[in-house]
């Protein structure tokens, strides 16, 4: 539960930071279930990279379809010329997405626990729908970066209704990539819109905004311990270094929108055969 100056914080603010969120016991479920998941990757399988740095260009079916699926996304640098894993599989992943909360039970029974849908309501939301669910493992040495982004760009509604929810899995710091975002930057315009046209099923990222990204000067460091989430509108720019440490960073990520706003047809992320899951029930 959320006090005033909390709810207040994220309205001024555009974020908040809520250590020790997690129990201990919700925690290694989470990670239990992440290295379960982890274990059972086979990389002759699985050759989707993701990479946030050549404007979207290498989407492609294996992440349009993980909008409904458990999918896993490889780094940039765990593949060469020839598509052969340069490090151990293990240490190849980016991330795994996007439907977890549909179809593995560790993090359905998590996104069932009415606090998270308590804490949205608080925010402001009146029924708050999930749309996706990513693990993000910013391996150590290989962990790519995550440029300067805003969330509306690629998970666009009228109005706009989305919150993201960033639960640190192991200590974020600076050396290991944690989360950087621009205080009060939440006001600032949408720079950039990904839409897909699906009569080609091509996704292209479309300049709406000059406005440049916020300066370092700008730019908040979020180091925080494991158990702990991060709130943020879906205007908030934020980015992600890359990780040259030899501690991962795991993260999962929660995306909701209100259930009354629109969901824009050309977002990549679409879900027309599963029932539409809100938080908390
Ligand atoms: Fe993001």
């Amino acid at each position: 539960m959320l006090n005033p100056g909390q709810v207040e914080h994220y309205r001024q603010q555009g974020y908040l930071v809520l250590e020790s969120f997690l129990d201990a016991a919700s925690l290694d479920a989470l990670l239990a279930a992440s290295a379960e998941l982890v274990t059972a990757f086979d990389p002759d399988q699985h050759h989707s990279v993701f990479r946030t740095t050549d404007r979207d260009q290498g989407r492609d079916e294996v992440f349009f379809r993980s909008a409904e699926q458990v999918q896993y996304f490889l780094e940039d640098e765990a593949l060469d010329g020839s598509d052969a894993l340069t490090v151990p599989a293990q240490r190849a992943i980016n991330k795994i997405g996007h439907a977890l909360h549909d179809h593995i039970p560790a993090f359905r029974s998590f996104c069932q626990q009415p606090l998270l849908a308590t804490v949205l309501k608080q925010l402001g939301m009146n029924q708050p729908l999930l749309w996706q669910t990513m693990l993000i493992f910013k391996q150590p040495g290989i962990g790519g970066e995550v440029r300067w982004h805003q969330d509306a760009t690629y998970l666009y509604t009228e109005p706009s209704a989305v919150i993201g929810l960033w639960f640190a899995l192991e200590d974020a710091t600076r050396d290991n990539g944690c989360l950087w975002l621009a205080p009060g930057a939440h006001r600032s315009p949408l720079r950039e819109r990904y839409r897909v046209d699906w009569s080609d099923r091509r996704g292209t990222l479309e300049t709406l905004n000059k406005q440049p990204w916020p300066g370092a000067e700008d730019a908040v460091a979020l180091e925080v311990p494991a158990g702990s989430l991060v709130l943020f509108s879906d205007h908030m720019p934020h980015y992600s270094s890359a990780n040259r440490s030899d501690r991962s960073r795991l993260a999962l990520t929660l995306h909701a929108a209100d259930r009354s706003a629109h969901w824009d047809a050309a977002n990549w992320l679409q879900r027309p055969t599963l029932a539409p899951f809100l938080l908390g029930s």
